[in-house]
C-alpha cells in the first residue's frame, strides 16, 4: 500500500488529497471560479495569487481530514507538474519541493492528463478503489480532448486529439458568447436538459472522417452566425434549445469517436474523464452507446471529474507500488504519450 499527498494547481483550482493506492482519504478542493468568473476566464496571474494564499490551508485542512498527524505517515509526495498556468503551476510544484525537501519524502510529478485518467480508479472506501485496468479513455477537459488507449501504467497511446479549440473550450466559448457566464460547461448542461436539442442543426465537426482526430471550432463560428442571424434568444425556452442543440453536435461527435475506438482496440471498457465528463448528455450518451455495443462505461463521480488533487496522488502511487523512482526532474511541456513520461526508471 503506498499512501500519498498531492498538489495540484495548474488552473484555477487549488488542490491536496491523501489517497492509499486510489482509496481516497482526503481530498481538498478550493476554487477560485468567483475570481475570475467576472472576467468571463481564467487571469492567470490572479490564479497564481490566489494560489500562494489557498495552498497552505489548503494542504492543512487535507492533512486534518485524513487524520494524518505528521509527514512521517507518508510514502510519498506528488504535484501536477503541467500542463498548465505556468504561474499557477509553479506555486504547487514549488511547495511540494520544499515538503520533499524538508520531510526527505520522494516526489513524483504528474502529468495533469494521465491524473485525470486516475480519477476513473478513485474510491471513496477500499471496495469503490480500483485498479488501473487496460481500457479506452475519452479525455475532455477546458484544455484537451483525446482518445487514449491505456495498456497499463505510462503505456498510453493517444488515438487522436482536436485540431482546434478543446470541448471544454468550445463550452466556455459558447457561454460567452451566449451571455451565460464563465465556467460555461455546468450552465449549458442544466439548460441544454430544458430544450429541444433537434430545434437547430449545428455542424457534427470531423464526424464522418476515419480518424480519431476532433475540431470544435467551426461549431463555434455556426453558433455565432446564428446569433447574428437571429439575435440572442429571448426566453428561457428558446436559450434551452440553442443549448440542447449545441449540447448535442459535441456529444455525438466524442460518442460517435469513442464507440470506434472501442471497437478498433479490442478492449470492452470505456472511461470518460475530464471536466466535461460530468456533462450529463455525455454520460448519459456514453452509458448508452455502452450498453448498446457491450461495453463498460465508467465516469467517476463528478466530484472527481473536475481538477482536484487526488488524481495525482493515485497516479503516483500507483508508480510506487510499480517501483518507479521519484524524478524532481519536471517536465512541464510534454504529452502524455512523450517517451520520456513513459520510461519506467526503476529504483534500484
Ligand atoms: O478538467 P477541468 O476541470 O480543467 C482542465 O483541466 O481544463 O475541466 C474544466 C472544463 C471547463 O471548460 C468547464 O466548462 C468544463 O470542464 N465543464 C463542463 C461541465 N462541467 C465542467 N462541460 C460540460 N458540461 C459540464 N457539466
Ligand atoms: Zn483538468
Amino acid at each position: 500500500m503506498a499512501r500519498v499527498l498531492a498538489i495540484e494547481s495548474s488552473c484555477d483550482e487549488t488542490a491536496c488529497a491523501i489517497v492509499e493506492d486510489s482509496f481516497v482519504r482526503a481530498s481538498t478542493v478550493r476554487t477560485q471560479i468567483d475570481v475570475h468568473a467576472r472576467f468571463g476566464g481564467v487571469v492567470p496571474e490572479l490564479a497564481s495569487r490566489h494560489h500562494l494564499g489557498a495552498i497552505v490551508p489548503v494542504v492543512r485542512t487535507a492533512m486534518e481530514t485524513a487524520g494524518v498527524g505528521d509527514f512521517t505517515e507518508l510514502d510519498a509526495l506528488a504535484v501536477t507538474e503541467g500542463p498548465g498556468l505556468v504561474g499557477a503551476l509553479l506555486v504547487g510544484v514549488q511547495c511540494a519541493r520544499g515538503l520533499a525537501l524538508a520531510t526527505g519524502l520522494p516526489l513524483f510529478g504528474i502529468h495533469h492528463m494521465e491524473g485525470h485518467l486516475f480519477s476513473a480508479v478513485l474510491g471513496d472506501d477500499r471496495i469503490a478503489a480500483r485498479e488501473l485496468e487496460p481500457h479506452v479513455a475519452l479525455l475532455v477537459s477546458g484544455g484537451h480532448t483525446e482518445i487514449v488507449v491505456v495498456e497499463g501504467l505510462g503505456r498510453y497511446r493517444i488515438l487522436g486529439a482536436t485540431r482546434d479549440d478543446a470541448a471544454g473550450e468550445a463550452y466556455d466559448k459558447a457561454a460567452k458568447l451566449l451571455g451565460l457566464g464563465y465556467p460555461g460547461g455546468p450552465v449549458i448542461d442544466r439548460l441544454a436538459a430544458e430544450g429541444d436539442p433537434q430545434s437547430i442543426a449545428f455542424p457534427r465537426g470531423m464526424l464522418e472522417r476515419d480518424n480519431f482526430e476532433f475540431s470544435f471550432s467551426g461549431l463555434k463560428t455556426a453558433l455565432l452566425v446564428h446569433l447574428e442571424k437571429h439575435g440572442q434568444p429571448q426566453s428561457r425556452s428558446g436559450l434551452a434549445d440553442v443549448c440542447a442543440a449545441f449540447q448535442a453536435a459535441i456529444v455525438e461527435v466524442l460518442v460517435h469517436k469513442s464507440r470506434r475506438a472501442v471497437r478498433q482496440s479490442g478492449l470492452r471498457r470505456l472511461h470518460v474523464v475530464g471536466g466535461v465528463a460530468a456533462n450529463r448528455g455525455l454520460r448519459a450518451a456514453a452509458e448508452a452507446a455502452g450498453k448498446d455495443d457491450g461495453f463498460e462505461v465508467v465516469c467517476p463521480p463528478l466530484r472527481y471529474c473536475g481538477d482536484n488533487a487526488a488524481m495525482i496522488a493515485a497516479a503516483a502511487a500507483a508508480r510506487l507500488r510499480a517501483g518507479w523512482r521519484a524524478s524532481t526532474e519536471l517536465h512541464t511541456t510534454l504529452a502524455i504519450d512523450d517517451p520520456r513520461m513513459q520510461a519506467p526508471e526503476r529504483s534500484a
